[in-house]
């Protein structure tokens, strides 16, 4: 069993104070920091691109993922890549060739993530086994922080984590909390995706460490 990994939702942060949010965040030992990018057309909201990305990326060691919510991410993969993030997720719902994005991806040294949505079955992933280092599972509707985490999302864990065996990395996003953290590491989670359940607090480190420890049991 991997050690569980907090990464907080840069969708939370505070922007009017990034590089103070961040040294927050660096202090609380979080490895990774998840980038919601949204588009307005994937889903309706919309939020920071790569440039945001790469002004941050000066002031931190943290792996960057960028989780990309839009409707064709063939065009700006590497505006990704050249920000800095190690790792980047793509849609399996998204325009485009999925084995396409993700090897291109992995073409760059990145991580290949495949994220998919609550209507999408596990089995989806099949035809792209072998394409992917990461699985996000979506516990919500894209678009927004502070939803309900959907309680069938610990099967879709538990589905996925069959389909793809012990070595690929699965991610969970979405009404992350001390409450279903635990069950989700349960189901096969090692990625927990926080937004509300750290910047809604006053001590992310504290935060984090609570979270870290739920996710251990
Ligand atoms: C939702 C984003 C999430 C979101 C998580 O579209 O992908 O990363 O910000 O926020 P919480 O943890 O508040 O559900
Ligand atoms: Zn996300």
């Amino acid at each position: 069993r991997r050690v569980p990994i907090v990464a907080p939702s840069m969708l939370k942060v505070d922007f009017g104070n990034l590089a103070r949010e961040i040294q927050l965040l660096d202090e609380a030992k979080s490895a990774v920091l998840h980038w919601d990018v949204m588009d307005g057309n994937f889903v309706p909201n919309l939020s920071y691109g790569a440039m945001v990305i790469a002004s941050c990326r000066k002031r931190t060691d943290a792996i960057f993922e960028a989780h990309l919510m839009v409707a064709d991410p063939a065009p700006y993969l590497d505006e990704y890549v050249q920000a800095g993030c190690q790792w980047i997720t793509i849609h399996i719902e998204s325009q485009g060739n999925a084995k396409q994005h993700l090897r291109h991806i992995r073409a760059r040294g990145c991580l290949a993530g495949l994220c998919i949505n609550p209507e999408t079955p596990a089995e989806a992933i099949k035809p792209l086994l072998g394409e992917f280092d990461t699985v996000l599972v979506m516990s919500v509707k894209p678009g927004f922080g502070g939803q309900k985490f959907i309680p069938e999302s610990l099967e879709k864990l538990e589905s996925v984590r069959r389909i793809v065996g012990s070595d690929t990395l699965i991610a969970v996003d979405g009404g992350i909390g001390s409450t279903t953290i635990g069950p989700c590491a349960a189901a096969g989670a090692e990625v927990f995706v926080a937004g509300s359940a750290v910047f809604d607090r006053p001590d992310y480190r504290q935060a984090v460490e609570e979270l870290t420890d739920l996710a251990r049991r």
